[in-house]
């Protein structure tokens, strides 16, 4: 399934109300978008119709969110569903995951584009490919060690892949509080040292799989006071029954 099929389906299925999408370019995904929105991108030229009540930011997601409100937008509101798709190198995409989750709800979703690389090329820092994914494949190692709290789905969409993470904690401090030694253990140079795991796509969870499984109804069902360990409980059956054991947080 192409990667925006999967979050047209993820939109139906969750009915946001806020979204936040880091990398806008021409709009494409951010036209999936029906609901109050926040598209940030330095250099973005939307093309697309966008039919959200969207405010756009012509800057870095650093800067964005190094501003004193970055919920200023949605009136306070925390995002129920955010896209992850700006700079495609890991340390980047480390500090996006960390502010958005910080501006999230904890029922809500978060979908990283572009984390599963087809060849070490396409995983270059150095970026020489059409299909770039940089080496923001490190966010499953990352997650899997430093925050086995949260649900990480890989989907093996096309054709790079997304990663799905749910079960978000807006006050974990761990990956803010570790940022610079978890960027020293896993950051490294071309050529990239993927693991053949993540090229055969050997753990990714066909989408289709994904989108069928009761997690949507769960979330949305989810009340605006459930907080991370409630959502984690009602999460945990779900996700083991539909989608595995080696998805639930441990
Ligand atoms: C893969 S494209 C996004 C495609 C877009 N989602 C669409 O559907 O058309 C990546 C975008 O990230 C933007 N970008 C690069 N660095 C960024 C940063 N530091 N903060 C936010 N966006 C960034 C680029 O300008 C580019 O438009």
């Amino acid at each position: 399934m192409p990667s925006l099929d999967f979050l047209a389906e993820v939109h139906r299925l969750l009915e946001p109300e806020c979204y936040l999408e880091i990398g806008v370019r021409a709009g494409h995904s951010l036209a999936l978008a029906r609901c109050r929105a926040v598209g940030i991108d330095p250099r973005y030229a939307v093309e697309a119709e966008l039919r959200c009540d969207v405010q756009l930011f012509r800057t870095t997601s650093d800067d964005y969110f190094s501003s004193a409100e970055p919920l200023a937008p949605t009136g306070g509101r925390p995002f129920d569903l955010c896209h992850l798709n700006g700079l495609h190198l890991f340390e980047y995409v480390l500090r996006d995951l960390i502010n958005a989750e910080r501006c999230s709800s904890p029922r809500g979703v978060i979908v990283v584009s572009d984390v599963l690389p087809r060849s070490v090329d396409e995983a270059a820092r150095a970026k020489h490919t059409d299909i770039w994914t940089g080496d923001a494949y490190q966010l499953l190692a990352v997650l899997r060690t430093y925050r086995p709290d949260l649900t990480v789905l890989p989907i093996a969409t096309e054709p790079a892949g997304m990663l799905l993470l749910a079960g978000l904690d807006p006050a974990n401090p761990t990956l803010a509080d570790r940022y610079d030694q978890i960027v020293s253990e896993f950051r490294a140079g071309d050529p990239q040292p993927v693991p053949a795991d993540v090229i055969d796509r050997f753990d990714a969870l066909p989408a289709a799989r994904v989108l069928g499984s009761g997690l949507w109804q769960l979330l949305r069902s989810a009340g605006p006071e459930a907080g991370p360990d409630r959502v984690r409980e009602l999460l945990a059956g779900t996700v083991v029954r539909e989608l595995g054991r080696s998805f639930v947080p441990s």
